[in-house]
C-alpha cells in the first residue's frame, strides 16, 4: 500500500458533533486522569486541542518538546498562544550533554545518513525529554490522527501506553485533514504560517520539508525513508514504533 492511497478515516459526522465529542474526551481526561498533560509540536492538530482545552479551562497542562532543530515558524507559534490566549506552553529540552555527545561522534546532521542515526537524535532530541515531561502522570493527550499515515491506522482514541506506564488519549483519532482545517477557520484559531507554504505536518526544520498538491499529508516527513518507518520513538505501541493494520 503506497502512502498516498491510505484513507482510514470516512465518518459521517460534522464538525459540531466532532467537537462534542472532542471535548467530552477532553472533560474525561481532565476529571478522571489528573495529573494529565497534553503534548503539543504546535502543528495544526495540536491548535485545534491547545483551543479547546484553553477555551473550556481545562486542567490538563500543555508542553512541547523543543529539539533545538525547529523552524523559526514553529517557534513564532509559542509567542502566538501566548498573545491569544494569555498562556505560556511548558518547554522541554534534550540533554545537551547527549546532543553535543552525538553531533560530536555523528556530525550535526547525522539522521540523513541511516534510519537508525535519525531514531537516535529523535530519542536523544524527542523521546528522552518526553519521558521527564510524562513523569509522575496519570495520562497524556496526543494530536495523532488515523488518517495521518499508515503508522496510525488502529490507533484508538483511548490507550495504554506501556512505554510510559501510563493512559494515553488521541481525542481526533477521528478527524479528518479538513475538519482540522474547518475548526481553525471558523474559530479563528492561530497556527504555524508554515501550513500556508505547503507544509501539512510539521517536525524538526532538517526532517521537513514542503509537499506538492495531491502528496500525502506526510510526504514531506523524513521524505528519504519508506512511509512505514515514519515514526520517531514518541508513540510506541506494545513496544513497537509502528502498527501497520492488517489486510
Ligand atoms: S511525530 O511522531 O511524527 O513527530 P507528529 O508530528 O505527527 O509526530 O505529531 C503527532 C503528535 O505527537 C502531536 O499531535 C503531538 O501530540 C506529539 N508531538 C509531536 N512532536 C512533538 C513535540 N515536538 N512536542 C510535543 N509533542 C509532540
Ligand atoms: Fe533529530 Fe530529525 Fe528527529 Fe528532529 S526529527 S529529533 S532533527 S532526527
Amino acid at each position: 500500500m503506497s502512502a498516498t492511497e491510505f484513507n482510514p478515516v470516512a465518518h459521517g459526522h460534522s464538525l459540531d458533533e466532532l467537537v462534542t465529542m472532542t471535548s467530552a474526551t477532553l472533560a474525561r481526561v481532565a476529571r478522571d486522569f489528573s495529573p494529565a498533560v497534553f503534548a503539543s509540536s504546535l502543528a495544526a492538530e495540536d491548535m485545534v486541542l491547545t483551543d479547546l482545552i484553553l477555551k473550556a479551562k481545562l486542567p490538563i497542562g500543555i508542553f512541547s518538546l523543543e529539539t533545538g532543530r525547529l523552524n523559526p515558524e514553529t517557534l513564532d507559534v509559542l509567542a502566538k498562544v501566548k498573545a491569544h490566549y494569555g498562556y505560556t506552553i511548558d518547554l522541554f529540552h534534550p540533554n545537551p550533554a547527549a546532543v553535543e555527545q552525538y553531533v560530536a561522534q555523528n556530525g550535526l546532521n547525522a539522521f540523513y545518513d541511516s534510519v537508525d542515526m535519525r531514531r537516535e537524535c529523535c530519542r536523544i532530541r524527542k523521546v528522552e525529554p518526553l519521558g521527564r515531561a510524562l513523569a509522575g502522570k496519570q495520562a497524556w493527550v496526543t494530536g495523532q490522527r488515523r488518517a495521518q499515515s499508515s503508522t496510525r491506522a488502529e490507533l484508538a482514541v483511548q490507550e495504554l501506553d506501556t512505554a510510559h506506564g501510563l493512559t494515553k488519549f488521541n481525542p481526533l483519532a477521528d478527524w479528518r485533514e479538513e475538519d482540522v482545517w474547518n475548526y481553525i477557520r471558523s474559530n479563528n484559531v492561530p497556527y504555524n504560517a508554515l501550513h500556508d507554504q505547503g507544509f501539512p505536518s510539521i517536525g524538526c526544520a532538517p526532517c521537513t520539508r514542503a509537499v506538492q498538491p495531491g502528496e500525502d499529508v506526510r510526504a514531506g516527513r523524513w521524505w528519504w525513508e519508506n512511509p512505514d518507518s515514519k515514526e520517531c520513538g514518541l508513540h510506541m505501541v506494545d513496544g513497537k514504533l509502528i502498527r501497520i493494520k492488517s489486510a
